[in-house]
């Protein structure tokens, strides 16, 4: 059965990510800001991108670039000023375009003034900002931490004789939710930024609010899952209806919430609108088909396969086709390149792929969140040495991996395909040295194919570029509502070639056919009748076949057909 259908600007929007350090360098010193997105406004206009998600621009020592907040309420320094801000924001209101910040609030930087306050002593008034084990306790029970070269989420405090818990970096103390103060505090900068006229956020690490804070000790069949001990734990959605009345229902604002550790069994606890708590999150399924058990950064030995690819989408979108509403995206600045990871960024099958890739995100129920460069395809980067990553999850790994005696080649080998600076080169606007991106030697390195056509400039008049396509794909999606708001059904479930499945909207139907292969594929669709089918849009060449309801598929080929 299909739900009613609600229509908001978050479900019919296209959403693009930007991160900032990567973007535009304006001011020469290497590294992106604010003036850089405000000079591209007009470009990201011509893409029909009606939402832009900004990574963290706020005043931030850097340790996790942006995500170690020191102010919540300043811009950085190396980003620009208020006054920037303020002006990017106006550029995009003239052009009906809306802003979502990200919300950073599991953890502060240990650079802000709440944690500087909070370590000086017991009885400090913002001590309770911060989860403290005092040390008399003895040591506190084992917590795994994301970017901690031991490993250890519990750093020891000299000053006040206590470990405090940071999830991530040693610079990431988690902030205590339990304390009614760090809440109010959250909800007021929240409203600071919607008052500046901002429409919405992402939410950072947002299941991880919650914790068991007895922290007992792990089990010992433990195996890395988040929940409870990380996540998920008993107040989360206490505090999200609670943020949601005191702030969010006092706008109309988009809210999406990183939910590592969230599977389907939970999401609608999160978005069903009867709850008011959320409108989207992203799930990290499809970003754990290709890794390890429980090893978000390891890649599996395996490569992935199609058919579980399919299953990821089909049971989401089944969780969403009555309650709530899903978002869908293929990489962001935590995970590689999609044409790298889901496509196949060899010469002969890149254009295939990365346009294909797009085809199915503005065709899939759920909105479409896209990361700067996708629109032109551009690929990992894979560096081959140490030296030149910038990422703090990548260089503690491999400290670690060098005080454990590890294989430090294979370590390398790993991050080709799994660092996130892969996602993180500078933007690719043309030809010159530094690709159009500064002037001056840029923070991460540029990677060399935009001098092969992995760029803005010329994709810009080709008619058959992955820009070009990315433009008409995402009129496509505009002009038919059906791609939005449609039933989905998954076809051709076990195949291995070729993700095939139709939308459906009162007596509208698609069908949708997008070839993983880099092989020709012939498919005959069995699940559903139709007389004819009628082309809207493809990368490649059509070849047809003798039965109506028989498709060849060039490798990589996306094709979008309306049904009669
Ligand atoms: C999220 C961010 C990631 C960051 C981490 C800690 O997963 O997307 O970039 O490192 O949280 O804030």
């Amino acid at each position: 059965m299909q739900k009613e259908i609600t229509r908001q600007w978050w479900k019919e929007g296209i959403v693009y990510q930007i991160y900032p350090r990567s973007f535009q360098d304006t001011s020469g010193n290497g590294i992106g800001d604010i003036q850089g997105v405000i000079k591209r406004l007009d470009y990201i206009k011509s893409l029909g991108i009606d939402i832009i998600w900004l990574n963290p621009v706020y005043e931030s020592p850097n340790d996790d670039n942006g995500y170690d907040i020191s102010d919540y309420r300043n811009i950085m320094k190396e980003f620009g000023t208020m006054a920037d801000f303020d002006e990017l924001l106006a550029g995009m209101k003239e052009r009906g375009l809306k802003l979502v910040m990200d919300l950073v609030v599991n953890h502060s930087s240990d650079e802000h003034e709440w944690f500087q306050e909070s370590r000086k002593s017991r009885d400090n008034p913002y001590r309770d900002y911060y989860h403290w084990w005092p040390a008399e306790k003895g040591t506190p029970p084992e917590r795994w931490s994301f970017f901690d070269v031991e490993s250890n989420a519990w750093k020891y405090d000299e000053i006040t004789d206590a470990y405090y818990l940071h999830c991530f970096s040693v610079k990431q103390p988690d902030l205590k939710w339990e304390n009614p103060k760090v809440r109010q505090e959250v909800y007021d900068l929240m409203q600071f930024w919607f008052e500046k006229g901002v429409d919405g956020f992402r939410m950072d690490v947002i299941s991880f609010i919650s914790k068991d804070t007895d922290f007992p000790e792990l089990p010992e069949s433990y195996n890395g899952e988040f929940i409870p001990f990380y996540s998920n734990g008993p107040k989360l959605h206490d505090y999200l209806q609670e943020m949601n009345q005191s702030v969010l229902s006092q706008y109309d604002v988009m809210t999406v919430g990183e939910a590592p550790g969230i599977g389907i069994d939970r999401a609608l606890d999160f978005v069903d609108e009867e709850r008011n708590e959320l409108n989207m999150f992203f799930h990290f399924d499809l970003m754990e088909l290709d890794r390890e058990e429980g090893e978000l950064f390891l890649m599996a030995k395996e490569p992935w396969k199609l058919t579980e690819f399919k299953k990821i989408h089909s049971a989401w979108d089944t969780v969403f086709a009555k309650k709530g509403w899903g978002s869908m995206f293929l990489n962001n600045h935590d995970f590689p390149r999609s044409v790298s990871r889901w496509g196949n960024d060899s010469k002969t099958h890149w254009y295939n792929s990365a346009t294909m890739l797009q085809t199915f995100l503005l065709s899939m129920r759920g909105t479409p969140f896209f990361y700067y460069g996708e629109e032109i395809g551009m690929t990992n980067v894979r560096f081959k040495n140490i030296t030149d990553y910038q990422d703090i999850n990548t260089i503690n790994r491999y400290k670690t991996a060098e005080q454990n005696g590890g294989d430090l080649e294979s370590f390398i080998e790993n991050e080709k395909d799994a660092s996130r600076d892969n996602a993180r080169t500078p933007m690719q606007w043309d030809t010159t040295d530094n690709a159009g991106f500064s002037l001056t030697k840029p923070w991460l390195k540029v990677n060399s194919n935009h001098k092969e056509g992995i760029n803005v400039a010329s994709q810009e008049g080709k008619k058959n570029s992955v820009l070009n396509y990315f433009r008409q794909m995402v009129q496509v999606r505009k002009d038919h509502p059906t791609l939005v708001y449609g039933s989905y059904q998954l076809l051709l479930q076990s195949d291995e070639e070729v993700y095939a499945y139709s939308r459906v909207l009162e007596d509208e139907r698609y069908l949708v056919l997008l070839s993983f292969s880099t092989k020709k594929a012939i498919k005959t669709i069995t699940e559903i009748v139709f007389e004819k089918a009628e082309l809207v849009i493809s990368n490649d060449e059509i070849y047809p076949t003798k039965q109506n309801n028989q498709f060849e598929l060039m490798p990589y080929q996306a094709c979008i057909y309306k049904l009669v």
